[in-house]
């Protein structure tokens, strides 16, 4: 038997491979609630200009509404060989109430439908992540506050740098998650505008009024060429790129998460909640909540991959390649929200410990620049010349296998006859951080206040 939606001209039915490559009802189910919300906005829209009756709208609306709740409860029989979402519900509705179904898809296409259904899902989407990102962000600075003056090491390229404060790194991954947030709120901004009424690509000869469904699906305004309503997939990519961003932030923290939790550093203690153990070695507490929230960028860069190369290729307007964007944006969207909700987790329950990262913070001469500053701010002496002193002091220390402040004043005076005393107390990474008070700067003085400001500020928003 041929398709009853679109069969007309055909004598035989598909070939069953055809159905199993053609059908996206397996996933696109999940778009149910905003196909029956864009086709009740729709049929109201198509009754105040007098396209259909109003009676014939009530009867629409009211059968939507039926199937809407026979979809939640779990009764509504989906079928591959009505393919989609679209096409599903429409045969319900006909079901439910005979021949006034029919009338639903005047003045509309599946393109347009499509193409709006998915707008919502991925505006719902990126609302979702909008709260998440926030709720992260809230987590962090709240550790920041908590820990404004504990000190830790800072690193580049992985090697001890200068003493920083625990609370100043926490505070570094509020900073990206914001902008990612901002990213989020840009593209949602962008996003809002509605293709219905665009019908197949060229727009419609009915009198259809397509501000009145944009305002009442939320859209800010209908969009503005029927070609590229129905062809344009910006708005997912543009949500896959921002969540990538935000996974690779996610990743980087994962990573330092697993550094720092192992026995070698041992800078912070991960909860039971968010580590598993090993099936042969009892001694185990493993991360395994931030290994995958590290290894699911991979995926979420996957779907942006997968969505840019297909649509790369791809003349105006729609093409059934575009059906394929759908699993891509779930999987890669899921999996942010997912890993954003484990890396909260783990950040709540984080405990940095202290005492190691003090004493962490204290070697591999980390306060060697405040060394050099010293010596410039005291003795006068040209930074560059500083440095070669401080680099003659760091020689010593090494040569000695000791710690910079365990220096002695006599060893230092042979490099540099002027220090003095003195400069044992810039050596202390206490005072280190403490001295560190430009803008931007980790002295716990900036964190603190930086802290109070974002926690301020997502209070807010
Ligand atoms: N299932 C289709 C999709 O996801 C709906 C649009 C189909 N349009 C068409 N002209 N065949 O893209």
């Amino acid at each position: 038997m041929s398709n009853r939606m679109w069969g007309g001209r055909f004598a035989e039915g598909p070939d069953a491979i055809m159905e199993e490559i053609n059908a996206s009802i397996d996933f696109d189910r999940k778009l149910y609630k905003q196909d029956i919300d864009g086709s009740k906005a729709h049929v109201r829209m198509l009754a105040e200009k007098d396209i259909v009756t109003r009676d014939d709208a009530d009867k629409i609306v009211q059968g939507l509404d039926t199937i809407l709740s026979e979809i939640e409860s779990g009764k509504f029989k989906f079928s591959r060989a009505l393919e989609d979402i679209h096409m599903n519900i429409e045969a319900r509705l006909a079901e439910l109430i005979g021949p006034a179904a029919g009338r639903l898809h005047t003045a509309r296409s599946r393109n347009d439908q499509v193409a709006t259904d998915f707008r919502l899902w991925v505006r719902d989407t990126l609302d979702t992540l909008d709260d998440q990102l926030g709720e992260l962000m809230q987590a962090l600075a709240e550790k920041a506050e908590t820990h404004a003056a504990d000190v830790m090491p800072g690193f580049t390229h992985l090697q001890s740098a200068q003493p920083v404060t625990f609370g100043h790194h926490m505070l570094a991954y509020v900073e990206m998650f914001g902008r990612d947030r901002g990213r989020v709120r840009d593209a949602r901004k962008r996003m809002n505008e509605c293709p219905l009424g665009a019908a197949a690509l060229a727009g419609t000869s009915f009198p259809i009024d397509r501000h009145m469904t944009a305002k009442a699906l939320g859209f800010d305004r209908p969009s503005a060429n029927s070609l590229d309503a129905v062809s344009d997939r910006d708005f997912v990519i543009e949500a896959l790129a921002t969540a990538s961003l935000t996974a690779m932030h996610l990743s980087r923290l994962a990573e330092e998460i697993v550094i720092w939790c192992s026995a070698q550093f041992g800078f912070v203690k991960l909860s039971d909640k968010f580590s598993t153990g090993s099936s042969i070695m009892p001694q185990k507490k493993n991360p395994d909540a931030a290994e995958l929230v590290r290894a699911k960028s991979g995926r979420i860069y996957g779907s942006l991959q997968a969505l840019l190369v297909m649509m790369k290729g791809l003349p105006l307007a729609y093409s059934k390649d575009m059906q394929e964007d759908k699993e891509q944006a779930f999987d890669g969207l899921a999996s942010v929200s997912l890993a954003l909700a484990a890396m909260t987790g783990m950040i709540r329950d984080l405990e940095p410990v202290t005492k190691a990262l003090k004493k962490a913070a204290g070697s591999g001469y980390s306060t060697a620049t405040d060394l050099a500053d010293w010596l410039v701010r005291v003795l006068g002496l040209p930074f560059r010349d500083a440095h070669h002193v401080t680099g003659r002091i760091v020689a010593i220390a090494v040569e000695k296998g000791i710690e910079l402040h365990k220096v002695s004043l006599e060893e230092m005076q042979a490099v540099e006859p002027k220090i003095t005393n003195e400069i044992f107390q810039v050596l202390s990474v206490d005072k280190s951080v403490r001295s560190r008070t430009s803008y931007g700067g980790t002295s716990p003085v900036n964190v603190r206040k930086q802290a109070r400001r974002w926690l301020k500020e997502l209070a807010k928003a």
